[in-house]
């Protein structure tokens, strides 16, 4: 159970502390904000609402022990960093119990969510280990009008302290995808979780204080976005942001400052299906990639553009699929289940109606109870429609009928996204052909986009972000380079 057994200490009555000092903490506002079950529509939790005296402690304490943490062993770290996984992964049931109530993640997409995360924390361990034990080692003769008088030394060094705001969707695995890079590279971090999904971090937080990691290094602060949204994101003692999220990235990124940002904003990731393509295939992962986790991927297909001649059959098929999702309860592992917020059903319901109007048609009857939506195909979508270029984080799927492969690319390559794509083809050329002209961080071929395993790069163009994720990259993301150059005297000094 969420909050008991080895988690007693994070929760304080009915309500869970925040991370700082290394202890878990009341905030002196006396307030609280509640967390909304998106399945009842009841508060289920409540977290402290930290001000902005805790922001700056929690800084200063960051500050602090990041100095003494860059100068521990990179094994040391490595070795913590193992412990932190092995207890998540332990203490997976009651961690994805939270997800299961504060974000309707489906009961078994829950727990793989939290073993993820604890694999990804041991590679992080690992990759660091080698990556950041290695460095390079220059001679000036090799540039131009150079005699060997210089020895250029380089390694990679800390940024600092790392402030990580992770999304509602993952608020477990895509936080310790910031937090592991960041302290095996020898920095500080600050947490700032996801009000849905806060209480879930909050306790894959209590894993990494259980592993031992020193006091002030890691730090977890809840609160309202209006009190310190800005006041973190514009601290002077932050020197890394790293944002998975929507369009407070943008505003994040142009109130930053000089500082390494790291961003990933969501996607319009489209599908372009080729007459020759295998249409069992196709439907099978637009299915899984559409409506997973009902929607809510920034990796979900979100536009489908099918060639008109077999747009018929295809649709044919992922309706009889779309039949078979179950909708319901996460406890029930639903396939699909309730959307995170209210609101953000509002917004689905609004790019459906608008698409309806626009004449649309509907494969399914659009139904919704509270923030439930059930699963939806629409046809015959026209670029005039909102949902041709909105992204809605629901499931709800647009299907386009374009005449030529160019127009499928034009429509991805239109869009201000540009997380990932994929195409369907059992022609390897005109696949690649079509990569290398779809604007998009990643292609991906004959499978539906997706972000995993999780060390391979992951990057979007345009507004879907700044910077390159995975493993390596984040690591590498959160250094910088050091040089130390060691001057010789002139090749015409005796050593005699
Ligand atoms: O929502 C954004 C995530 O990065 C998607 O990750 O492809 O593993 O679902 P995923």
């Amino acid at each position: 159970m969420a909050g008991t057994g080895v988690f007693e200490e994070i929760i304080d009555g009915d309500v869970y502390k925040y991370y700082s000092e290394g202890e878990w903490k009341n905030s002196s506002s006396g307030k609280t904000v509640a967390i909304i079950n998106p399945t009842t529509r009841k508060p289920h939790f409540k977290v402290q609402a930290c001000s902005q005296e805790e922001v700056n402690k929690i800084m200063e304490s960051a500050k602090v022990a990041q100095k003494a943490w860059a100068r521990t062993p990179l094994w040391k770290r490595a070795e913590l960093l193992h412990k932190a996984a092995a207890l998540l992964k332990e203490h997976r049931a009651p961690i994805a119990e939270c997800l299961v109530k504060e974000i309707a993640k489906p009961a078994k997409d829950a727990v793989i969510e939290v073993v993820r995360s604890g694999d990804l924390i041991s590679y992080t361990a690992e990759e660091g280990v080698r990556l950041l034990g290695e460095g390079k080692f220059l001679v000036s003769d090799s540039f131009p009008g150079n005699e060997r008088t210089k020895y250029c030394l380089t390694s990679k060094i800390p940024l600092g302290v790392v402030l990580a705001i992770p999304p509602f969707n993952y608020p477990v695995n895509l936080a310790v995808s910031k937090i592991g890079p960041a302290l095996i590279a020898g920095n500080s971090l600050v947490l700032k979780p996801p009000t849905q999904g806060a209480v879930a971090a909050l306790h894959m937080v209590h894993c990494f204080h259980l592993a031992g990691f020193p006091k002030g290094l890691i730090s977890c602060v809840t609160g309202k976005g209006s009190e310190i949204g800005d006041f973190l994101t514009m601290h002077p003692g932050v020197n890394c942001i790293s944002f998975t999220g929507g369009d407070t990235g943008v505003a994040i990124s142009k109130k930053a400052g000089m500082i390494p940002l790291q961003m990933e904003l969501g996607g319009k990731d489209a599908c372009i299906v080729l007459e020759d393509a295998d249409l069992d295939l196709v439907a099978a992962n637009i299915v899984k990639g559409g409506f997973s986790y009902s929607g809510q991927r920034c990796t979900a297909v979100k536009v489908v553009l099918v060639m008109e001649s077999i747009a018929d059959a295809l649709v044919e098929k992922v309706n009889a699929k779309i039949a078979k999702l179950t909708v319901g309860p996460p406890e029930d592992d639903s396939d699909i289940t309730p959307v995170v917020t209210e609101s953000s059903a509002n917004f689905i319901e609004g790019l459906v109606m608008d698409a309806k109007e626009r004449g649309a048609t509907f494969c399914q009857e659009y139904k919704r109870e509270g923030n439930l939506i059930w699963p939806l195909l629409l046809d015959h979508v026209r670029p005039d429609m909102r949902i041709a270029w909105e992204e809605p984080f629901g499931p709800v799927l647009p299907v386009i009928r374009i005449n030529a492969i160019e127009e499928g690319i034009h429509h991805c390559n239109a869009s201000n996204f540009g997380l990932q794509g994929c195409v369907f083809t059992r022609d390897i050329v005109k696949a690649i052909m079509i990569s290398d002209a779809m604007e998009t961080g990643t292609v991906q071929i004959n499978s539906a986009p997706a972000r995993g395993p999780d060390h391979f790069p992951f990057q979007g163009l345009k507004d879907s972000g700044i910077g390159s994720q995975g493993i390596t990259n984040s690591i590498n993301m959160m250094t910088k380079i050091k040089s130390t150059v060691i001057n010789l005297p002139s090749p015409s000094y005796t050593m005699g």
